[in-house]
């Protein structure tokens, strides 16, 4: 069969971090996602567009999906180029992964035009490029789930990638997004260089714990090991709401959460969809009250990552 010359991606939202995990753990949702649609073209270079109001650069070296498309074209041989069309479903600064979406739509769809020559590690590897423009850091923990689905551990990612993809539980995810922006850069500015022991052993055992109430279905566990005692109290101060919200939350039946990546976005996992419901509205009960507008996003972990949606 020929191959096609043009295909659609959606790239769906990810919660990086996963409480206890930073930089590591990740998890991937079904909505909201960003639409990406890639033309082959046989002169070399890339041409970008965006399709929404986000006013993002569109030179391919300091867009997300044009610095991962770049990594994937220094592997291809044949001389060739694409026309990008991207629309941002995941508002930029959300917490929820959106550049990592942009970057990992991207490849994806590079990849099925080249007749899936490349495995989600490669894929993984190249759309990392895109987090760095954003962020200034090769970090992988929205990327691999908005690649493999589910929900993922990035072992490392020096000196070779390792990524580990683990099946995802049946819980259901509640996230406000209040609309204020937090820049990963700064919300990384703000983390301790140095970690006491004693908190670096308790953060270790719920990492531990997160994935082993993964693996088994242990819902309780999961609620228990999502604590962050490194990452999330060095940034609170930047996310006005979040111990109320988490609160609020919590009262509503939610297992457990916390911030989602660098926020302001705040997650929380539930055993069911009725109760991932009342926590999101708790959570945003919190914002309403506070004057700052919100939304809402509720949906169950997503098994598939970016998935091709038409030839
Ligand atoms: N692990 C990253 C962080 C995710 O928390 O800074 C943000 O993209």
């Amino acid at each position: 069969m020929p191959l096609p010359s043009s295909v659609t991606v959606h790239a769906p939202a990810t919660i990086a971090n996963v409480g206890c995990g930073f930089d590591v753990l990740g998890l991937c949702l079904t909505a909201p996602y960003d639409t990406i649609t890639l033309r082959r073209c046989e002169q070399p270079g890339l041409t970008i567009t965006h399709l929404d109001d986000y006013h993002l650069p569109t030179d391919p070296t300091h867009n997300v999906a044009g610095a991962a498309l770049l990594a994937l074209l220094r592997e291809v041989p044949e001389t060739l180029g694409f026309e990008v069309e991207i629309t941002k479903g995941i508002r930029p600064g959300s917490g929820i992964g959106s550049s990592a979406a942009s970057a990992a739509g991207a490849v994806v769809a590079a990849n099925a035009l080249l007749g899936n020559r490349f495995d989600n590690k490669q894929l993984i590897d190249m759309a990392m490029y895109g987090e760095a423009v954003a962020s200034g850091v090769r970090h992988a923990d929205n990327i691999a789930p908005a690649i493999c689905g589910g929900f993922t551990l990035v072992r490392a990612v020096q000196p070779v990638l390792d990524v580990v993809a683990l099946p995802a539980p049946a819980l259901w995810v509640a996230v406000v997004h209040p609309q204020f922006e937090v820049k990963t850069k700064e919300a990384r500015a703000v983390l301790p260089t140095q970690v006491p022991l004693s908190l670096a052993v308790r953060q270790w055992a719920n990492v531990g714990g997160l994935v082993a109430g993964f693996l088994t279905q242990d819902f309780e566990l999961i609620g228990r090991a999502l604590d962050d005692y490194i990452v999330e109290p060095a940034r609170a101060a930047l996310l006005p709401g979040l111990g109320d919200a988490k609160k609020r939350a919590l009262a509503a039946g939610a297992l457990g959460g916390g911030i989602s990546g660098s926020g302001p976005s705040i997650f929380m996992l539930n055993k069911d969809e009725a109760t991932a419901h009342a926590a999101a509205e708790a959570m945003g009960a919190v914002y309403q009250k506070m004057g700052i507008a919100f939304h809402l996003h509720v949906g169950p972990i997503a098994t598939q990552g970016a998935r091709v949606v038409n030839f």
